[in-house]
């Protein structure tokens, strides 16, 4: 699996990483997904505070047994600041520390590679962003910092209070979901209405060196062979040139999907879902995949289910 280097950080991963909101409760069966994932050179493992109401992060920690030196092989990433019952966001100091020593004490380890604030909080003070990020480096429970679900100006808004870098940002993205590219092409028509107020974000990430993750980059496996539930001819049509694609190439559906992200020179990090071995190795395989600029597009024009203005 080829790596890439997460924001301006020495920390080279591998450029698909396995996300762990779905895991199985039942620890053979989660590491069974783990193992698989590490099998096709996947290093990194992107976690959140409330996946599974911190049961995922708990499953994860059985990988350790029997393993001893895993841990510096590989990257955990983990979130916090969504809040249920009530339901809240809440990038508060306490409560962004007291998330990560909850992280630590399930993930049975002394530190997270990398933390992300999980969506925008619009009642952030951020000078407690940054007394938490600055706290949490300096006793080494975590090594850098970023964002998930982030636009340009809220990530250059938090920014002019931290002294840590955001290295992150994790973002919805998938070749069916494909607002972040959307509004680079049909800006400044009044035939298109907006889809998204991204504000450039994508080309923000990449002037600032902030790595692009995608989550839901398989979009739930309905352009990859899971039937759809109700009929929709976008959709019908993206998962058949992706098979199309795929029996040429002779590789997986899936690899195809991840395929797509990967060609993006924003060196986008798919965070693939699948908790199924076998759909792991196959998303593995678009490592090896190259698309020309002709399918690229012919996959996003499907994905988007227009033509290109
Ligand atoms: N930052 C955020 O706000 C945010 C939000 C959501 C998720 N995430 C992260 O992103 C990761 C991925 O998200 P995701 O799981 O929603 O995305 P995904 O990778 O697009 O979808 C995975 C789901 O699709 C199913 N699937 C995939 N291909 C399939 C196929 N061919 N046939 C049948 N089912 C198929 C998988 O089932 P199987 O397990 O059976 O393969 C699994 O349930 C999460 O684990 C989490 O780490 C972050």
């Amino acid at each position: 699996m080829k790596l890439i280097r997460i924001g301006k950080t020495p920390l080279e991963v591998s450029r698909i990483a396995l996300g762990c909101m779905r895991l199985s409760d039942n620890r053979d069966t989660a590491l069974d997904t783990i193992k698989a994932a590490l099998d096709g050179g996947i290093n990194f493992f992107d976690h959140a505070d409330i996946y599974g109401g911190g049961k995922r992060e708990e499953v994860f920690a059985a990988i350790w047994d029997g393993n001893p030196g895993l841990r510096d092989r590989i990257v955990i990433q983990s979130k916090c600041g969504i809040r249920r019952a009530p339901q809240r966001f809440d990038f508060s100091y306490e409560y962004i520390v007291q998330s990560v020593d909850g992280s630590l004490s399930r993930l049975k380890t002394d530190y997270l590679d990398i933390l992300l604030l999980h969506r925008p909080d619009t009642l952030v003070e951020p000078e407690e962003v940054a007394r938490a990020f600055d706290h949490l480096k300096q006793v080494g429970k975590v090594r850098f910092f970023g964002v998930s679900n982030h636009m340009a100006s809220q990530i250059q808004f938090l920014q002019k209070w931290l002294s840590q870098p955001l290295v992150a940002n994790q973002l919805q993205f998938s070749v069916v979901h494909t607002h972040l590219i959307d509004e680079g092409i049909v800006m400044n028509r009044s035939d298109y209405p907006e889809p998204t107020r991204g504000e450039g974000t994508l080309e923000f990430c990449r002037m600032q060196d902030i790595t692009i993750q995608a989550w839901s980059p398989l979009a739930g496996g309905i352009v990859s062979g899971k039937p759809l539930e109700t009929p929709d001819e976008r959709i019908e049509e993206t998962a058949a040139l992706v098979a199309r694609m795929a029996e040429e190439k002779g590789v997986s559906q899936t690899a195809i999907v991840v395929a797509w992200l990967l060609r993006h020179p924003a060196r986008i990090q798919p965070i693939i879902g699948t908790t199924n071995p076998a759909r792991i190795a196959g998303a593995c395989q678009a490592d090896d995949v190259e698309l020309t600029r002709e399918e690229w597009y012919s996959l996003f024009i499907a994905g988007r289910g227009e033509s290109l203005p």
